[in-house]
């Protein structure tokens, strides 16, 4: 990929709210924006859908239950998205292990968000997980996927300090927050160069993108 990629092209598959994914689609609207969406999919009837069709994205329900073998869910899916002109895929709140199958089809070109400060967490329940471990800190990543869950290099994280009369509700609604300004950073400085990703390393050519973004004191963003 060259430096500057005014035109990526993503697909954000989800499988619920879609809230990621409306801050994804709010970010692309503004001027500066530097990528585009071109398809949001589910596997499963999600609520992100209908937020994205009244957005005016083209949407697509591939829907896990219509195919017998998840092998088949997932061809059907890398259709979609090959048809829809996307180069990258954006996972947001996608419930389903994708297959290293499907990995390797896009392979270095699939992020994901992930509510932890990886390695810590990966998984499910990580914000109930992070409390009874009494961590002092909690956060945000968002990596490259790889067939090992969770696993591939951080691009970028958002870390903030967890307080003591924080529940699991609590704690992760300041870490939508963030989640919320940290992927569309993210991707936008895939688009414009300012971060490369060759061969699954992670390189920061401009950190200066983080000027643009208004963070309380006690966040943290970390360059992977
Ligand atoms: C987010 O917490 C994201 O980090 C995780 O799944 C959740 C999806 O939420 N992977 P939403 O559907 O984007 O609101």
């Amino acid at each position: 990929m060259s430096r500057a990629n005014s035109q990526l092209k993503i697909a954000v598959l989800i499988s619920g709210r879609g809230s990621n994914m409306q801050a994804l689609a709010n970010h692309a609207e503004t001027p500066n924006a530097s990528y585009q969406i071109c398809l949001v999919a589910a596997n499963k009837p999600a609520d992100g859908l209908s937020i994205a069709s009244d957005a005016g994205l083209s949407t697509a329900l591939i829907d896990r239950k219509s195919y017998t073998s998840k092998q088949d869910h997932e061809r059907a899916l890398a259709e979609a998205i090959e048809a829809s002109g996307a180069n990258w895929i954006c996972l947001a709140g996608y419930m389903s292990v994708l297959s290293a199958d499907f990995i390797a089809r896009f392979e270095g070109k699939i992020i994901n968000i992930h509510p932890s400060l990886l390695p810590d967490y990966k998984g499910l329940h990580t914000h109930e997980r992070a409390l009874a471990d009494s961590q002092k800190f909690h956060g945000v990543s968002v990596h490259l996927v790889t067939p090992v869950l969770d696993d591939g290099a951080v691009i970028a994280q958002m870390r903030l300090p967890v307080r003591s009369a924080d529940t699991q509700e609590s704690l992760s609604a300041r870490v939508l927050v963030l989640e919320h300004i940290l992927y569309p950073m993210v991707i936008g400085s895939l688009a414009s160069g300012a971060v490369t990703l060759d061969a699954g390393q992670v390189c920061w050519q401009d950190i200066s993108v983080a000027n643009a973004l208004s963070l309380s004191e006690d966040t943290t963003l970390i360059f992977g």
